[in-house]
């Protein structure tokens, strides 16, 4: 044992320091949510079955802007095999399955005035089965793909978006709340922003360098609040579930960390990212003061035509304000930061509104998506500035995981992964005193990675999509996890 200590430690060691991934030695508490994640475009196929109706996914995929023109029409065809979906929980041990609705699944056009029965139909015996095999549901409204009609509207640069989506919220709550105890709104709205309408990456691929994406943030968060409330307000004495939200953040590491500009950039890059969101529904219902400062009335860019960032009313900022039970958070990566503050500021996009630049650190080990390097160290540290930044929230890791693009079965970097980043999150727990109460396994199956197509996989198993019945196969990451979380502990 000495000897296996000795050479934990040494090998360990030279990591130590700057980027802390050394294991801790400890236990989960019993009541631990342990869950694995998939969505609905990316795994459920059936792309117009029964009545659905066109997501912005099917059109931006039919559009052949996916990589190899891959499309979600089948995906992991989960809308007929929901039930092996369930079987491959079930051997996972897993707590709790996240899954989302295809809001056009149920309502085509978006709107409550047509609902499809068929789709209604899929999410209950989807919910049944999971139930009667003891896994609860985590159930998240918005996995990104908005009706094509609500889209051709205006999607999520209309205010209008917020009402329906407040109302499919309701129908949900009303259809699938009796058995769903755990609901997310939105799933990373800084990539529905940021991606769809910013830089035009994902759908619906709108381009407003920077302005369309905050206009589309803005609407997030009011349409968040309103389901939040239509929950507090008419469905919680009743279902007595818990709802909220689930962010996206990669850890900003100061490049120089004695360098007070690189701090202060690693500051307000965490505030532009995850800040964006939280804050409204954090803090004070308003956006980050360095975000307003940059961008936002009398800011630092008085110099340019007009303020970029939208302003709430202060009854806005009041229904904003607390309206989520727990912090979601998804974390998948790090990088290092520095100020660039000096940038020529009439350019105008985010990144020079955030006045940061991002790099990654050549000895990071890479994944199968070029975004995605193995950090463990920045799973604590996120959840320590969450800790900081908001009070001590409630925490669930909705989302964590690591790419490949061989879809190797003995994928041992998978393994290696999950350990190194789950026992971060226990050091935060019990070295920083966060309070996290669950984890998320991205994903249960390789599935439509959004424009990378069926590059890049994820999945704790394999899916095998040259076969019309798409199989599935179990990973040894899937054998890892399952016995993990039968006895979470890192023991001596
Ligand atoms: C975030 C998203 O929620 C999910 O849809 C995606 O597949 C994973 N991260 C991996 O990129």
């Amino acid at each position: 044992l000495h000897i296996a200590l000795f050479f934990t430690l040494a090998s360990h060691g030279e990591s130590a320091g700057r980027y802390d991934n050394d294991l801790y030695y400890g236990k989960f508490p019993e009541d631990f949510v342990w869950s694995s994640a998939t969505s609905a475009y990316q795994i459920e196929g059936g792309w117009n079955a029964d009545g659905k109706g066109l997501s912005i996914w099917d059109t931006f995929t039919h559009a052949g802007k996916a990589a190899n023109n891959d499309t979600g029409d089948v995906a992991c065809d989960s809308y007929h095999k929901y039930k092996e979906d369930v079987k491959l929980l079930k051997d996972l041990h897993v707590t709790h399955y996240r899954f989302s609705i295809s809001w056009p699944r149920v309502l085509p056009n978006g709107t409550i005035d047509n609902i499809n029965e068929a789709g209604i139909d899929y999410y209950n015996n989807l919910i049944n089965s999971l139930i009667a095999n003891n896994i609860q549901p985590m159930v998240t409204l918005y996995h990104w793909d908005l009706p094509q009609d609500l889209e051709d509207q205006g999607g999520w640069l209309n205010e209008t978006t917020n009402e329906h989506f407040k109302n499919y919220s309701r129908l949900c709550f009303e259809r699938f709340g009796d058995r769903v105890k755990f609901w997310i709104t939105f799933n990373e709205p800084w990539i529905v922003a940021w991606l769809g309408y910013g830089v035009a990456a994902f759908a619906p691929r709108k381009n407003g360098p920077g302005d369309l994406a905050y206009i589309s943030a803005h609407n997030l968060i009011k349409a968040h609040a309103k389901a939040y409330h239509e929950y507090d307000d008419n469905f919680r004495a009743s279902q007595n579930g818990t709802i909220g939200i689930t962010l996206n953040a990669g850890w900003s590491e100061p490049k120089d960390p004695s360098s007070l500009s690189d701090q202060e950039a690693s500051q307000r890059d965490m505030q532009f990212q995850l800040g964006w969101f939280a804050n409204a529904i954090f803090v004070n219902g308003d956006y980050p003061d360095v975000m307003k400062w940059r961008i936002g009335n009398n800011s630092e860019t008085q110099n340019l035509p007009k303020s970029r960032l939208p302003a709430f009313t202060d009854a806005e900022k009041q229904y904003n304000k607390g309206t989520s039970d727990f912090f979601g958070l998804n974390f998948y990566t790090s990088s290092l930061v520095t100020d660039n503050k000096n940038v020529n500021r009439s350019v105008q996009s985010y990144d020079v509104d955030k006045g940061v630049a991002g790099e990654a650190d050549p000895t990071w080990k890479e994944s199968g998506s070029g975004w995605l390097k193995v950090t463990p160290f920045g799973m604590r540290k996120v959840l320590k500035w969450i800790k900081d930044t908001y009070n001590t929230p409630v925490t669930y890791v909705t989302e964590n995981g690591v790419s490949d693009r061989t879809g190797v079965l003995n994928d041992v970097d998978r393994i290696d992964y999950y350990k190194n980043y789950i026992n971060q999150m226990l050091k935060a727990m019990k070295l920083d005193g966060c309070n996290v109460k669950g984890y998320t396994a991205w994903s249960l199956m390789d599935n439509f990675e959004w424009a990378s197509g069926y590059t890049e996989r994820f999945g704790l198993h394999y899916v095998d999509f040259t076969k019309p019945d798409r199989p599935r196969v179990q990973k040894e990451s899937a054998k890892w996890y399952a016995n993990f979380v039968s006895n979470p502990e890192f023991p001596l």
